[in-house]
């Protein structure tokens, strides 16, 4: 029988760290409580939250629906010559599942090491880091869809996916639940260098020939440098996207500022980095309240403790404002914002 909580603190269940409750809180173990779940009418009226590892959104107040968290196991994983076939529950944590690869030398997630949250989630914005994004190793997912109450299956093309994006975050919003994930990694190590940091610190360890191990944890060393550990200060990452603009766009903006940080986007798009824009306005490492951005990384705000959700949102408003002033450039939020 699933229990159903009141009033429940979800403190403990978004990495910001912000004092916020569910009206109504509910755990998932296994899949068939989902079917059993929407069984009862009344939570197709009531407006859901899909909760992973909670390290990707902002509570800015009370939730007055009922929070589903997704706590689905398990791993299996099948050899077929040279590819590996997994199959993970959405409630694995991603890293044990990075970890649980690494150390069988199953290659293709060595980059996306250390990145907080669920297997379940890793597909809502197609996770990315170090020049891999997780539809480079996806092949579908089991998704239970609320208006029907039925399990369906979407594969890579179904997903759309995108630049921190998928049609998870956009037609599909908080209408499926994912609750398990098929990757196809290798046997045979594709050593992604692409992003340059990396190479940089396995020179600094004189390792030549690096192995998929070595790449995990050069990554993972790089990340603990820059990024803020959850555990200690509240912050869900980067709190924005790097804005994709028209390459005659960025001629205009470059004309102005030489030093712009900027990557080809393919398409006569250029990406640049926000963390750059951001910090140009003068905010990298501010406090402000209980608030402020991070002093490594000035696109991760953060909760330097008893920050309201409400505060976070504010302070995430300003620097929009002061970036679009400066350089006429609109952030969008990466971080979603639950109100
Ligand atoms: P949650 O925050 O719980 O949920 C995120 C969204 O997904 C919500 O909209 C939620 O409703 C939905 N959702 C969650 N689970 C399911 C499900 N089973 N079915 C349907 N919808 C669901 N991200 C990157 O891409 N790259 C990085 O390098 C990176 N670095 C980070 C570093 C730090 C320190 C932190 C705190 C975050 C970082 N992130 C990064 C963001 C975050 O780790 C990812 O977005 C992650 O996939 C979120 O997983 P989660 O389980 O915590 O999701
Ligand atoms: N920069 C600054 N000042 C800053 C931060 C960055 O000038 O305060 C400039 C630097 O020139 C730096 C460049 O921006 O070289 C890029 O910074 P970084 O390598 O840290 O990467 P990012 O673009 O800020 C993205 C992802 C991260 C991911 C890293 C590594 C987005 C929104 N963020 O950050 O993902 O870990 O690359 O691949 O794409 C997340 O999504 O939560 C996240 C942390």
């Amino acid at each position: 029988m699933l229990q159903i909580l009141e009033n429940y603190s979800l403190k403990n269940f978004n990495t910001f760290g912000i004092e916020a409750s569910a009206r109504y809180f509910v755990e998932i173990n296994k899949e068939e409580e989902l079917t059993e779940l929407f069984m009862d009418p009344q939570w197709l009226q009531t407006s859901r939250l899909i909760l992973g590892g909670g390290s990707n959104l902002l509570l800015v107040k009370d939730f007055d629906g009922l929070a589903i968290r997704i706590n689905i196991r398990g791993i299996e994983h099948r050899i077929n010559h040279n590819e590996v076939f997994i199959e993970a529950g959405a409630g694995e944590v991603w890293n044990d599942l990075v970890n649980f690869c690494v150390a069988r030398d199953y290659a293709g997630i060595e980059n996306l090491s250390l990145i907080p949250g669920s297997v379940g989630a890793s597909p809502i914005q197609n996770i990315g880091a170090d020049g891999v994004e997780l539809q480079d190793v996806f092949r579908s997912c089991r998704a239970f869809e609320i208006a029907t109450r039925e399990f369906k299956t979407f594969t890579k093309e179904d997903c759309r996916f995108g630049y921190r994006d998928s049609i998870f975050k956009n037609e599909l919003k908080e209408q499926i639940i994912i609750v398990s994930v098929k990757f196809k990694l290798s046997l045979i190590p594709n050593i992604n260098l692409k992003y340059g940091a990396i190479e940089q610190e396995l020179a600094n360890r004189n390792i030549s020939k690096p192995t998929i191990k070595d790449v995990s944890k050069v990554v993972s060393h790089i990340r603990v440098s820059k990024l803020p550990d959850p555990s200690t200060i509240g912050n869900a990452g980067s709190f924005f996207k790097n804005p994709v603009i028209a390459e005659e766009q960025f001629q205009r903006l470059q004309s102005k500022f030489p030093e712009v940080v900027h990557y080809p986007a393919g398409d006569s798009m250029v990406k640049l980095a926000a963390g750059w824009l951001i910090e140009q306005c003068g905010w990298k490492g501010k406090v402000v309240g209980h608030t402020g951005t991070w002093k490594n990384q000035a696109l991760v705000l953060v909760n330097h403790g008893g920050a309201t959700g409400e505060e976070v949102y504010s302070l995430s408003s300003q620097i929009i404002d002061s970036v679009y002033t400066k350089f006429g450039v609109l952030l969008e939020r990466e971080v979603n914002i639950i109100d």
